[in-house]
């Protein structure tokens, strides 16, 4: 039987995506922030984030000397911060240990935060043609459902399995053009829902398809609910501006910026007091916001607030500022605080 791959390369040479930015070049260092930043995010939403983000940061050097800040404000709304810090982390590792190269070796590539074993896969098959299988999600879907592999993916059995399969299917030759097919199909045809599989290349071998089940497969995850966690963020306003404060490096949004938060009907004057020495008179909440992590659901009440004596002087310090909503600068702002302090600019402004 013909491989998969033969199938794959010559739908991907009618209908591949060859006009992504990434493919442009063969610069691991670019290829490398692309792949971080599709890790759990499409490519329409990349694009202009990744163009942005190599335009000032044109090379690891550059990446490793600017200010943690300015990357995570230039990754503002692109989600899951790990990777921006990874990424920064990283560049400052490959310009100290690797002379600002990427390294050729996978062994190497892996141990770089934030970079598993299916991005180094992708990185060193893009940059060098080097052959290496991947899995992610996309081609997970697609082996699933060509072999009609049952189990969860998660599970580690299931996933040794799917990593033979990948490595079998993998070709000699043409191996960047082959990984970028993979995940275009994986995109466009053999979708999570709604898979076209009348104009894929691989419908008359794939098994599930075969068997008339293809929406079964990959096997989902037991289902587990999501927990929800609450919290008031308290906007605390003088003439100059907002509150805020920056986050733990660690956990939730970390080194981004935001609002002193509170535990849902906790006391707000007296827990500012005790924290920040300021008396503070809160204003009636704004509505609930939900915002939904990987983990489980947040539900914000933005509670405004007005200083009315600044006891022991807040001054603003690293980790501490009054920011002006009229005036946005150059630093990470988690996705609510952002929308937050939007809304609270009209105030201002009125
Ligand atoms: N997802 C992960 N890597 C990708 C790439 N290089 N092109 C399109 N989607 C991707």
């Amino acid at each position: 039987m013909i491989d998969l791959s033969v199938h794959l390369l010559n739908w991907y040479d009618q209908h591949g995506r060859k006009d992504l930015p990434w493919r442009q070049h063969r610069d691991p260092y670019r290829i490398w922030v692309s792949e971080i930043m599709l890790q759990q995010t499409q490519v329409v939403t990349v694009i202009p984030y990744y163009q942005r983000f190599v335009a000032r940061f044109p090379t690891v050097k550059t990446l490793a000397t600017a200010p943690l800040d300015e990357v995570l404000h230039l990754w503002a709304g692109l989600g899951y911060y790990a990777r921006g810090r990874n990424l920064h982390k990283t560049a400052k590792m490959l310009v100290d240990n690797y002379n600002g190269e990427f390294p050729l070796e996978i062994e190497r590539v892996c141990e770089l935060p934030g970079i598993g074993r299916s991005t180094a896969g992708a990185i060193l098959a893009f940059a060098h043609g080097q052959r290496y299988p991947i899995l992610d999600g996309n081609v997970k879907r697609i082996l699933t459902r060509y072999h009609r592999v049952s189990g969860w993916p998660g599970r580690r059995s299931v996933e040794q399995q799917l990593w033979e399969l990948a490595e079998r299917h993998t070709p000699n030759t043409r191996v960047a053009d082959y990984t970028q097919a993979v995940m275009d199909l994986g995109a466009t045809i053999c979708r999570r829902v709604e898979p076209l599989c009348a104009a894929c290349p691989l419908r008359k071998q794939c098994a599930a398809r075969r068997c008339g089940d293809p929406h079964a497969f990959p096997t989902r995850a037991p289902r587990r609910d999501k927990p929800a966690k609450a919290v008031s963020m308290v906007m605390i306003r003088n003439t100059h501006g907002v509150l805020l404060e920056r986050r733990p490096a660690t956990g939730v949004w970390g080194g981004l910026w935001g609002f002193p938060e509170c535990a849902p009907g906790a006391d707000v004057p007296a827990t500012i007091k005790a924290r920040y020495g300021m008396i503070v008179a809160p204003e009636p909440c704004w509505d609930p916001i939900r915002h939904s992590f990987t983990h489980f659901h947040l539900h914000i009440t933005p509670v405004p607030a007005k200083l009315v004596i600044n006891g022991s002087g807040v001054m603003e310090t690293a980790d501490l500022v009054w920011y002006n909503p009229l005036q946005p600068d150059e630093r990470g702002l988690a996705a609510p605080v952002k929308s937050l302090l939007k809304k609270l600019s009209k105030s201002y402004g009125a």
